[in-house]
């Protein structure tokens, strides 16, 4: 049985629930599904109600066309941000974020094309992922003088370890699937066709499960991989104070133009 739950309450997501299995699509493809102001407000929505429908057993994140599962955080809005500005909006992101990784019910990203910056950080944020042939997956904001902001420098290290992650955050490049795969960043990696049915079978394995049993599995598993709320604190603060620098400014200015930037270490 499909239904169209909770859909009114959106404004830049899709929901359809079928068999216990909510799918969550963000739908800004024009924008590569970026996470702008109104998606974050979203997600955090469809989380409360994903948390108390009874009849929502776990929920797959994916996003909206075949080029993007979310290509960032909306740089658009990081234009004007103050240091303080900006280490609010980390937070707020990865307060969000907090909320899907330590959720009572499994949330599985099915990543079907790029997940940069916040998109990875969605996807990492998930208690695991599956991806599409041409997914691509980087964090890219030392790009724009920047830094991850919504857990990418912790979640990152914890899954794929010091050296990746150091070598994914410090270069900006991008990884293809079979590599993320083979890193541990994603469990599966299907055709695009069939990304979301595979992904649907994969998450029914689960939506029969004692959800009780599911939930502590999850918040053990979560201790296991040790959050450091103070890394993520650090991780917020860092960028936001990048938000004074010439660099940021200028890297930010590039991308909306669409040119290159030059940095000056200032
Ligand atoms: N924030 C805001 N807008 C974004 C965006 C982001 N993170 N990523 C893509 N877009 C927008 C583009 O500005 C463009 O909008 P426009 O058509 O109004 O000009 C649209 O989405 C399509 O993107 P475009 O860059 O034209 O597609 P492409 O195929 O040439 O390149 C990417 C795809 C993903 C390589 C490129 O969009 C990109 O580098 N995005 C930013 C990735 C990033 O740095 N993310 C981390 C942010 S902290």
């Amino acid at each position: 049985m499909s239904t169209q739950s909770n859909q009114a309450s959106y404004t830049t997501l899709l929901t359809d629930l079928q068999d216990g299995i909510l799918t969550v699509t963000i739908n800004r493809p024009d924008k590569l599904n970026a996470l702008n102001a109104a998606v974050l407000a979203d997600l955090e929505a469809v989380v409360s109600y994903a948390e108390t429908a009874d009849d929502v057993k776990a929920i797959i994140l994916t996003g909206s066309g075949e080029k993007a599962f979310v290509a960032g955080a909306d740089i658009a809005e990081f234009n004007g941000l103050t240091p303080a500005q900006a280490e609010r909006l980390a937070q707020r992101g990865q307060n969000i974020f907090a909320r899907i990784e330590n959720s009572a019910k499994p949330f599985v990203a099915a990543v079907n094309g790029f997940a940069l910056g916040g998109g990875c950080e969605l996807a990492m944020a998930c208690h695991f992922r599956t991806a599409s042939e041409g997914a691509r997956f980087g964090q890219p904001e030392v790009n724009l003088g920047l830094i991850p902001g919504y857990g990418g420098t912790q979640r990152l290290t914890r899954l794929v370890g010091k050296g990746k992650s150091m070598e994914l955050n410090l270069t900006g490049e991008m990884m293809g699937a079979e590599d993320a795969k083979a890193w541990g960043l994603v469990n599966h990696v299907f055709p695009a066709t069939d990304l979301l049915d595979a992904t649907r079978k994969l998450v029914g394995k689960m939506t029969n499960k004692a959800p009780l049993a599911l939930a502590r599995v999850i918040s053990c598993v979560n201790d296991a991989a040790m959050a450091d709320a103070e890394g993520y604190n650090k991780e917020a603060a860092r960028f936001g104070e990048l938000f004074e620098t010439e660099d940021m400014k200028e890297g930010v200015g590039a991308f909306l133009e669409k040119r290159k930037p030059t940095f000056s270490g200032r």
